[in-house]
């Protein structure tokens, strides 16, 4: 990418396109310290009170700089470096991460180990790349007393609160709101489709582990979904087409939300999976449409329960695992409370958490 000037006019060239860059563009990046505030990066002036007018009176490229006098009097000089990175146009962090599919062959996966300094270590920065790059990581050694979990998402970023509190005790309940509370096992789902937005990111805890059932089970929508896509193309259109109604009802709260069961970006990439069957309800279409949807539904699941997608692995005590809602389903097999306990904690965290957690690691180790 070369910034190039041609009668006062400043263009940018990355070898097959050159373009004329809006003056006004540049205008409102001067960083003199009258205009940015060196601390927070903030502005210090309003670009949309200036006049739509502005021209470049004279522009001059010395080394690294772009110095330009604008013609309401205002001298500026970019670093044209600084200029570049925005012609990329995405998130370079976050986006440069790329997804691996998986399915019920992945092996080998790093598991993190907690100790002290951890949430501002390297090895926190190579836990968040693992995390964007599988949809789940776990820690191990995690200590269990004071509802540690808290302490470990708002060390992250911040705790997501719900109505189910600032995080949940996963154990079998007497007259429970939801059949996470029960011993039951639960098939592949997302959890709380109903909610706007959606949890992000899931932190499970295991506290107590002491029955042979209970396996964790996670699935990665993303793999599904592509499969999905390659295998019947129409299947997978008219679930990412079709909003469907999400509902949970408690004493106090009544949460609805609408959303395809695969949700994708406006470049028709993925972007996100919902699935829970107890809780969808597809609008009343055309009978011809909804026999599609329903056929496609049933094989989207079917795909979501078999054992070709599926990793079941038993958490131990101190074991916490992070996973991402928006990609990743979960579940466990069925266990017996006679048996002994099996206790997990849980809570929520957002993207915002991870995410800026990881900006901020990459900026702390120049990485
Ligand atoms: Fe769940």
């Amino acid at each position: 990418m070369k910034i190039e000037l041609n009668d006062n006019k400043v263009y940018f060239n990355n070898g097959s396109i050159k373009k004329e860059i809006h003056p006004f563009w540049l205008r409102e990046r001067v960083d003199g310290e009258e205009f940015l505030d060196k601390g927070t990066q903030q502005r210090l002036f309003d670009p949309t009170s200036l006049d739509n007018k502005i021209s470049i009176n004279k522009a001059n490229i010395t080394d690294k700089f772009l110095e330009i006098n604008f013609n309401d009097g205002v001298n500026s000089k970019l670093d044209i470096s600084k200029l570049a990175l925005e012609f990329s146009n995405e998130d370079t962090v976050i986006k440069s991460i790329h997804k691996t599919k998986w399915d019920s062959t992945l092996k080998n996966i790093k598991n993190f180990e907690y100790q002290d300094n951890f949430f501002e270590s390297k090895e926190m920065y190579n836990l968040l790349v693992s995390f964007y790059k599988y949809g789940f990581v776990i820690i191990k050694n995690i200590p269990t007393k004071d509802n540690f979990i808290v302490k470990f998402a708002n060390s992250i970023g911040s705790v997501r609160r719900t109505n189910f509190g600032e995080y949940f005790d996963v154990k079998s309940k007497s007259d429970p709101n939801d059949l996470a509370y029960t011993s039951l096992g639960l098939s592949p789902h997302t959890d709380n489709p109903y909610r706007n937005p959606v949890p992000c990111i899931q932190l499970l805890h295991c506290i107590k582990n002491e029955v042979s059932g209970g396996l964790s089970t996670l699935v990665d929508g993303f793999t599904v979904t592509e499969d999905l896509k390659n295998e019947n193309l129409d299947f997978y259109k008219i679930l990412s087409e079709i909003k469907v109604r999400f509902k949970f009802i408690d004493k106090e709260v009544v949460l609805e939300d609408w959303s395809e069961l695969i949700k994708l970006n406006d470049d028709k990439t993925f972007k996100q999976v919902r699935f829970s069957p107890r809780l969808d309800y597809v609008p009343m279409l055309e009978k011809g449409k909804l026999d599609i949807y329903y056929r496609a539904r049933k094989k989207l699941s079917e795909m979501y329960n078999s054992d070709k997608y599926r990793i079941e692995f038993k958490l131990a005590p101190k074991d916490l695992m992070m996973m991402d809602n928006h990609r990743l389903l979960h579940g466990r097999t069925a266990y017996e409370t006679k048996e002994g306990n099996r206790f997990l904690q849980g809570c929520y965290i957002d993207f915002d958490s991870t995410e800026g957690k990881l900006r901020h690691l990459k900026r702390k180790f120049n990485l």
